[in-house]
């Protein structure tokens, strides 16, 4: 097998580039730039979101997997899928603002829908997920997905159209690439998952 040409000085670099991108249409065609090494990249990083993702819904959702509907915004390539799959789950729909990511993420095959949208700037698709699964990370220079994603939340919890399940705080997220993202000596920066499930009255 050819031994990956990439370093982690590599992908460093490539992620601080996107750190001075400041809107969201300079965000998504730097997803859409990083797709085809996005995977390989996210190895150097020791990436957890996607499996500590899929275990926390896992978690509050022991029995019928193969039932639950999942709704993973900010999809990517794909890669919380592959890990919901791994853990019994098989019903997908994805959303992401980055064409180039939704191409990889269609090219697995696991989604049963796949739409283009842009947190920030388009509203999400009505919900046709059970469960509503998301991520991010939470240092300092994704402020502004965080932002995105939170007004998301509050716009869909105050019409009544999601209700939280579970909440999870992560410290060890991925490593840092600049010692200026980082909370005391650690090496990794923190993020979250949040799990939300489209409220009784909507089904
Ligand atoms: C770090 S990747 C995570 C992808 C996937 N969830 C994973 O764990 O591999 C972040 C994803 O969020 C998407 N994204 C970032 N900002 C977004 C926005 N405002 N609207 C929609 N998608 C966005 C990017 O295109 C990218 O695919």
């Amino acid at each position: 097998m050819a031994a990956n040409p990439r370093t982690f000085a590599d992908v460093q670099r490539t992620i601080l580039s996107a750190h001075k991108e400041s809107t969201v249409e300079d965000k998504m065609s730097f997803y859409d730039s990083w797709s085809d090494l996005y995977e390989q990249d996210v190895i150097f990083l020791d990436y957890q979101a996607p499996l500590l993702a899929a275990e926390c819904l896992a978690a509050v959702m022991p029995e019928d997997r193969d039932q639950a509907l999942v709704l993973d915004v900010a999809c990517g390539t794909g890669l919380v899928a592959v890990q919901l799959q791994r853990l019994g789950f098989c019903n997908f729909h994805g959303v992401d603002g980055s064409e180039g990511m939704l191409e990889l993420a269609q090219s697995k095959s696991m989604y049963q829908t796949l739409q283009k949208c842009t947190l920030g700037s388009e509203s999400l698709p009505a919900s046709s997920g059970g469960f509503v699964c998301m991520t991010t990370r939470t240092n300092t220079s994704n402020q502004l997905y965080k932002k995105q994603l939170q007004a998301v939340i509050e716009e869909m919890e105050q019409k009544g159209l999601w209700e939280r399940v579970k909440v999870q705080e992560v410290e060890h997220w991925e490593k840092a690439t600049s010692v200026h993202e980082t909370k005391q000596d650690s090496k990794y920066i923190s993020g979250i998952i949040y799990i939300y499930r489209k409220s009784r009255s909507q089904d």
